[in-house]
């Protein structure tokens, strides 16, 4: 048997081809893969001899805790050998890569991080950049859904800044940070919606921050979804962004 260990292995945004060859090698190698719902269950061909285990929420009734995956990597890597921990995008962005890395190592299994493309850095596949020197210093990336389920309270920070904002998990929180851009009169600024980027379901909108809510509704937009506001959505000119978004299957612009 292989000695324990957990290879922690970013899966990309959901297009299979969106992966590492390091990610692949480990996929190969492994004894376990435990896999969630993001993760395209097409690269579980690459692990052609491995146990393949699915802890992701969806699927499961009463749903699978954060401690009861940890505790499986551990049992998991006892009996068999090599884990992989198989997550969508990045595992460190958003990803709770920390904390299984964490309990794990706590146990004197050794583990490694191979990173993934994040849904973040697959923006552009929409024809939106993060950034553009012309309108966006930089960019923020911030959860929609804190760990007591608030938004965070920096979308307000971020709502004043020359930075594009992008936000994961808050699809639920739409009223709110529509509420924040108002209250900073800043309802002009131009806001996409994307959808399951990267794969045959990708669905995007584009409008103002002022009807975001508004936005999400008329086009049927819900999780797995990032928000991104800024004059970044309107930077690529010529045709080439909008060629990009009409290749999406539901690609609406809101005036
Ligand atoms: C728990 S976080 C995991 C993020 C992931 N580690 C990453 O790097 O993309 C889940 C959130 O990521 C975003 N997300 C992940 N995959 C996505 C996709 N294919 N399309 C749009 N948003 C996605 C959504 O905001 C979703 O609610």
């Amino acid at each position: 048997m292989n000695s324990p260990k957990l290879t922690l292995v970013g899966a990309g945004p959901g297009d299979p081809e969106l992966i590492t060859l390091k990610a692949i090698k480990a996929l190969k190698s492994a004894d376990v893969v435990l896999y969630d719902h993001l993760a395209s269950q097409d690269l579980l061909e690459y692990a052609e001899t491995a146990e393949l285990v699915y802890v992701g929420k969806r699927g499961h009734k009463r749903g699978i805790s954060q401690e009861q995956i940890n505790e499986l990597i551990v049992e998991k890597a006892f009996e068999k050998g090599h884990v992989v921990r198989l997550k969508g995008g990045d595992p460190f962005v958003f990803g709770r890569g920390v904390e299984e890395i964490n309990f794990v190592t706590e146990r004197g299994i050794p583990a490694s991080y191979i990173p993934g493309v994040s849904s973040v850095n697959s923006i552009g596949l929409s024809g939106i950049p993060l950034t553009d020197r012309n309108s966006a210093d930089g960019y923020w990336v911030i959860t929609g859904h804190k760990k007591d389920g608030s938004l965070s309270s920096d979308i307000a920070l971020a709502s004043q800044s020359n930075s594009t904002l992008v936000i994961l998990m808050g699809m639920s929180k739409l009223a709110e940070i529509e509420a924040i851009f108002s209250s900073q009169e800043r309802t002009n600024v131009p806001v996409a919606i994307i959808q399951h980027v990267s794969t045959q379901n990708e669905k995007l909108a584009i409008g103002t921050v002022g009807s975001l809510v508004a936005l999400a509704e008329e086009n049927e937009l819900t999780n797995p979804a990032v928000i991104v506001i800024g004059e970044v959505v309107n930077a690529l000119k010529n045709g080439f962004g909008e060629a990009l978004k009409e290749q999406i299957s539901i690609y609406q612009r809101v005036a």
